[in-house]
């Protein structure tokens, strides 16, 4: 039976290769897909949420939630390494946007309709879910699991010192999901910064005769010059494939329970994921972490789910 599933996204060129997996992968079953702002405005985020489900046309169309801006502005946007539009500037065309349903609208129905059935995969600020939660506070027990790409536990942030860029973006939205009665799985930087996306792996993707192929092929050469011109790395990172392939496979991961919340008031330190680590913990666990992954496997795995070729 497929898992029922809704992607929260703010697309950024990893969420992007992520619905490549999602919308054809036979283990998942896509409800929907909410656009959130993070990588690109609330606007930009909800036109390429659409524009790729055109690019993909999947077999299966999900529903599309339209995203609205947080209540405080995005404090940055992830415009350095995924183009002012989201996806490397390559001017996806997108058909006229659709009805726009509200995101947290999209999300609650789909909750009420299957209740303790449907998991979310957040791959981007949490504002979407903690506006769910705050509306109707009985949804955060009737999701099955929320899998969240984020956080960092040990290793430090990607956007400030201190924080990783989802949780940076909305720290309030994310304390609010983190405190709130849902049962959730938090895969941290501390595991997805382990893997890159290298050109040996972008050879082996499908090629333009796919969909996806024809679409990776697109939009992720922006992201390898990014990532040089920025980093001076030969590779990218795929935080939210990672994160996709821990919901579809997540026996090619070691989880730990652990008890975290977000900083939201710290001058150096706003979105910091804390985890109380101490001998004796006071708070109470309320999340499991991924803290090991087969990389060899994750890596073979995500190329495989996405249509790619073995290595040789
Ligand atoms: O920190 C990485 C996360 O922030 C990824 O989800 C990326 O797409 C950005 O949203
Ligand atoms: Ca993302």
């Amino acid at each position: 039976m497929p898992k029922k599933v809704i992607l929260d996204v703010d697309p950024g060129i990893d969420d992007a290769m992520a619905l490549c997996i999602a919308l054809f992968h036979p283990e998942l079953e896509v409800l929907a897909i909410t656009a959130v702002g993070g990588n690109c405005s609330a606007d930009q985020a909800t036109r390429n949420v659409q524009a790729i489900v055109e690019q993909l046309d999947p077999p299966r169309w999900p529903r599309i939630g339209a995203a609205s801006p947080p209540e405080q502005a995005l404090p940055v946007e992830g415009r350095y390494l995924h183009g002012n539009d989201g996806l490397g500037d390559v001017e996806l065309q997108v058909a006229e946007l659709r009805s726009r349903h509200p995101s947290e609208k999209v999300i609650s129905d789909a909750i009420r309709s299957s209740p303790n059935s449907i998991t979310i995969i957040a791959l981007g600020p949490l504002t979407n879910i903690a506006r769910v939660f705050q509306r109707d506070p009985e949804l955060s027990s009737l999701v099955d699991r929320i899998i969240i790409s984020g956080g960092t536990v040990h290793g430090p942030g990607n956007i400030t010192p201190a924080a990783e860029f989802n949780v940076y973006c909305d720290p309030e939205a994310a304390r609010e999901v983190f405190r709130s009665p849902s049962t959730k799985t938090l895969i941290p930087l501390d595991v997805t910064n382990r893997i890159m996306l290298s050109y040996d792996l972008f050879n082996r993707l499908p090629d333009e005769a796919t969909k996806a192929g024809r679409l990776l092929r697109k939009i992720l050469p922006p992201a390898f010059r990014a990532y040089r011109q920025c980093f001076g790395l030969e590779g990218i990172h795929v935080h939210d494939s990672i994160t996709l392939t821990a919901a579809i496979h997540p026996e090619l991961f070691t989880f730990k329970e652990m008890a975290a919340d977000v900083e939201t008031m710290g001058e150096l330190t706003s979105g910091m994921t804390v985890f109380d680590r101490r001998r004796v913990p006071a708070w109470r666990h309320n999340m499991e972490v991924a803290v090991e992954m087969d990389e060899k496997q994750v890596v073979a795995t995500m190329i495989s789910d996405l249509g790619g070729k073995p290595a040789e």
